[in-house]
């Protein structure tokens, strides 16, 4: 980058720094001395703190401060002088990081085409599988074409971007209706829109459903963009939003030798107030007696949300052919299917989960070469 004059101050031990951007910000002694940049401070290869910065002096001040293009020599009362990049100082400083929230699509019934990869592609072409992972970041899923109809051909999908999450059912599970069904999943019963498992926790970031036969009378998927249903209550409800941000319903699961519990709100918001996750189990949730003024409010602000979750104006509807698989971003998307007959075909699929941090680093390792974030 073009190094322009930058102008540094120092008074009563911190320092002041006009930005390239056009700000001026104060800067706290300690937050500068524990961001030394030097190879004594913090490790060149891990990148992490050396410096045992719990154990700094809290009187440290700023004693002087060089700016010399695109750099700014910050000395200490120590005596230790910090070599400072400019282009890193205002990355710290950046007051709104940027985040895997930022610029996603919300959308509707009307979304078109819907986001879609090509396996045969994406599997060879890191920039192809960056763009695959993009879709499902922006739009909360992606339909990924061409992946081998076997039975366990989404491991190798996995295997591209992470870890695989492992329950208690195991790694890669069926889908497909069983006689002993311990879950309407494995049923021939349409499934009202839903997220997977609130009971766990974390809860699964993703979902990986993989389509190996389909040719049963029925059984469409649907999808909802729960952020856009969270964006849809508050602009013609704010209280009921409001109630479904702050009453947190337990999720369980109990079987013979598992015991699942978690809880949380169907709307839940981040500390800048944006939805970062919903919440959807008309199975497994309950809530407590509390303050029925508020439940009140949550029954009607639930009842408001799940007609929005079901009115067609919201909802997706696509058949998976063998060979597509469907990842699901399972903090945002509802997801569901139509009933389908038996005996008038088969439909089996396949599906396992990852977590949120697993997608999110592939994301940004393939960003560093393919992308901006
Ligand atoms: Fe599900």
């Amino acid at each position: 980058m073009t190094a322009t004059a930058t102008r540094t101050e120092v008074a009563n031990g911190r320092l002041t720094v006009a930005l390239r951007d056009g700000s001026v910000r104060e800067l706290h002694p300690l937050w500068l001395r524990e961001r030394c940049p030097c190879a004594e401070c913090h490790d060149p290869k891990t990148g992490q703190r050396l410096l045992d910065a719990w154990s700094l002096p809290l009187d440290t001040a700023v004693t002087d401060a060089q700016a010399d293009g695109d750099r700014i020599e910050v000395t200490f009362s120590d005596g230790h002088v910090a070599p400072f990049a400019l282009d890193a100082l205002e990355a710290a400083l950046a007051t709104r990081k940027r985040d895997e929230r930022d610029d996603i699509v919300t959308w509707d019934a009307s979304l078109d085409p819907i986001p879609e990869a090509d396996w045969s592609v994406a599997k060879d072409d890191s920039a192809a599988l960056y763009d695959m992972l993009e879709q499902l970041r922006r739009h909360a899923f992606v339909v990924v074409r061409n992946v081998a109809p076997e039975i366990d051909a989404v491991t190798e999908v996995v295997e591209r971007i992470g870890p695989m999450r492992r329950t208690n059912w195991g790694g890669v599970a069926d889908v497909k209706a069983i006689p002993d069904a311990f879950d309407l999943t494995m049923t021939t019963r349409a499934l009202e829109p839903h997220t997977d498992n609130p009971y766990r926790e974390p809860v699964p970031g993703y979902i990986f459903l993989h389509c190996l036969v389909n040719d049963a009378e029925g059984g469409d998927s649907t999808v909802t963009d729960g952020f856009r249903i969270a964006e849809e209550v508050q602009r013609t409800a704010p209280e009921e939003f409001e109630a479904l941000t702050q009453v947190r319903p337990d999720f369980t699961y109990v079987d013979d030798d598992t015991i699942l519990e978690n809880s949380g709100p169907l709307i839940e918001l981040d500390d800048r107030g944006r939805v970062r996750q919903v919440r959807m189990s008309n199975r497994t949730d309950a809530v407590d007696a509390g303050d029925p003024d508020l439940l009140d409010r949550y029954y009607r602000a639930r009842r408001r949300m799940t007609d929005l979750v079901n009115d067609p104006a919201f909802q997706l509807h696509f058949k998976l052919e063998p060979g597509d698989l469907l990842i699901m971003d399972n903090y945002r998307l509802f997801h569901g299917r139509a009933g389908y007959k038996p005996g008038t075909g088969h439909r089996h699929m396949r599906q396992c989960y990852m977590d949120r941090d697993s997608v999110g680093s592939r994301r940004k390792v393939l960003a560093r070469e393919h992308g901006q974030r």
